[in-house]
Parts: C-alpha cells; sequence; structure tokens
C-alpha cells in the first residue's frame, strides 16, 4: 500500500500562469503552475529559489498573476519560462498595460490578472510559498483558461518531435532548435530560447533525437532546467522505480522530472 505511482501524481490539475513583477526600475515576468486559492481572499503561490523571481518578489511583495488561456503558443513559454530575467530584459518584446500596483499585464493570451500582495511567506526548502490577498483582478477575454495538461498533450512539442536523425549540425538540447553547419560558433545563442552554444550537441548522422549531453561520468548529477530538480545518480529515483546507482543516461526514455513532470530532453549537467 505504501508504493508512490507517479501517474497517480500527475493526476493533481494545475492551471498555467505568466507571473509579472516589477520594482519600479525592472519589470520581469516568469511562467509558474504552482498557483492555488487557498481560502476566500488568499492564494498561495510557490516559486523555486533558485529563479530570479523569487528574490524580487521577496523584495517587493507583489507580483500580478496572468491567467492564460488555451491559445497561448509554445513560444510564449520559451519566452517567459526558459529564461531568466538575471540575463535578460523578457518582456522587451511584449506588449503589456499596468495595473493599478504598476505592475505588468498580459493582454495577448491572457484571460484574467490576479494583482496579489504578499502577506506570509514559508520556506520550503527548494521552493519558497508566498501566501498573499488580493488587492485587484479582472477578467480580460473569454477563452479557456490554459491547464498544465492541456499544455502537455497540446502546446509542448513531443520530445524528438523534429526529424533531426536527416539534418547534420547541433541541436538544442533545450528547446530542439537544431543549427545546420560543420561548427556551432562559440557565441552562439539559440535564437528560440537564448541558450548559449554550451547547451548545443552535435548531432550525428542517424542519431537518436535531441538529449541531453552526457559527462561520461556515470556519477554526474543532473539539473531540471524548468524547475531546477537534481538527479543524483546515487540516489536514483527510487519513488519511480529507478534504483540508486543509475547513471543519468540509463534512465527510460520515457523518465520524467519527478518534480514538474517535464522530460530527460530538459536536465543538463550539473556543475
Ligand atoms: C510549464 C512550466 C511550468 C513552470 N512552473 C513553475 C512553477 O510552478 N514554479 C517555479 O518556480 N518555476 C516554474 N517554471 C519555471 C520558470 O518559469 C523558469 O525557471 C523561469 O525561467 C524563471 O525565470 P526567472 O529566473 O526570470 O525568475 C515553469 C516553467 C514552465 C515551462
Amino acid at each position: 500500500m505504501e508504493k508512490i505511482d507517479k501517474i497517480a501524481l500527475t493526476k493533481i490539475s494545475y492551471g498555467l500562469y505568466v507571473i509579472t513583477m516589477s520594482d519600479g526600475e525592472k519589470d520581469n515576468a516568469m511562467i509558474c503552475n504552482t498557483v492555488m486559492q487557498v481560502s476566500n481572499n488568499l492564494y498561495a503561490v510557490s516559486i523555486n529559489k533558485a529563479n530570479f523571481s523569487h528574490d524580487f518578489i521577496r523584495k517587493t511583495g507583489k507580483m500580478n498573476i496572468n491567467v492564460l488561456s488555451e491559445d497561448a503558443p509554445f513560444s510564449l513559454f520559451q519566452d517567459f519560462g526558459f529564461r531568466s530575467g538575471r540575463d535578460t530584459d523578457k518582456l522587451a518584446d511584449t506588449n503589456f498595460l499596468r495595473s493599478a500596483n504598476g505592475l505588468p499585464v498580459l493582454t495577448r493570451y491572457c484571460n484574467a490578472f490576479i494583482s496579489l500582495q504578499a502577506e506570509d511567506y514559508i520556506d520550503m526548502e527548494s521552493h519558497g510559498m508566498f501566501i498573499c490577498h488580493v488587492t485587484e483582478a479582472m477578467e480580460l477575454g473569454t477563452g479557456a483558461s490554459m491547464t498544465y495538461s492541456y499544455y502537455h498533450a497540446n502546446v509542448k512539442p513531443k520530445p524528438g518531435a523534429q526529424n533531426t536523425s536527416a539534418k547534420k549540425g547541433y541541436v538544442c538540447t533545450i528547446c530542439g532548435y537544431v543549427y545546420e553547419g560543420d561548427e556551432l560558433p562559440a557565441d552562439f545563442i539559440c535564437p528560440l530560447c537564448k541558450h548559449p552554444a554550451s547547451d548545443f550537441v552535435k548531432l550525428e548522422p542517424s542519431a537518436a533525437p535531441a538529449a541531453p549531453a552526457t559527462s561520461g561520468s556515470p556519477t554526474q548529477k543532473y539539473v531540471c532546467d524548468i524547475c531546477k530538480a537534481e538527479y543524483d545518480p546515487a540516489k536514483g529515483d527510487p519513488e519511480h522505480g529507478i534504483p540508486a546507482g543509475t547513471p543519468f543516461d540509463q534512465l527510460p526514455e520515457d523518465w520524467v522530472c519527478p518534480i514538474c513532470g517535464q522530460g530527460k530532453e530538459y536536465f543538463k549537467p550539473a556543475n
């Protein structure tokens, strides 16, 4: 009776949101699925401490929840979920308005926004949870809200969806973009997800679709680029049937991040 079935864990449903923030000088935005109404006027938002947004909201205490609708394209997730505001202005190419609290409101691909003021903070090891009350809320459209399962089924490209086997060049392990050419310039930046050349792997003729580069060491730890969860071969993932001592490159192809459910292709070697 004590077995933890990973399929059972994926039955919890989530929405998907763009959280926007501002300190008056800089704006930022990130994708988040862990937003929940926890009482009449209180919302809980869980943010990974490694994200720039975590420290930003710790400082300002304010955020807007932009509720994504089902028409939101994958490029929006790439813009706000695969890049960090530490090194880029994520909102530079996005049209937005400002709510009464001065924070950005996305007008496209969203059906509502909710402005939150943090009242409390709970330290949850890898994440911090902000307990907030609502200061403003407005409907922006009538399209259905996007759920996490809708995103997985209809928006996120399936691993290996691109036919890379016939191409020569380098593939971005983050988003699957293929650079065709013999040598990838050292300063190359992926035009889709803006990750650097170090996140590309060489395509071998008839190679399997994009997979993270492996270090060659069976003890190399890997980190999920989406939620920052770590895979440590010394521990394995026993809850999901992966025994301790399993190197990353021997994980089954359908293994997914136990925290955020993303595929192996989103992992990269830990420093
Ligand atoms: C579908 C999806 C769901 C995500 N959910 C969360 C989440 O619930 N909490 C979180 O901290 N990060 C989540 N992320 C990851 C952040 O959006 C991502 O790490 C982002 O680049 C952080 O940007 P920042 O460094 O500017 O804060 C999610 C990403 C995606 C693509």
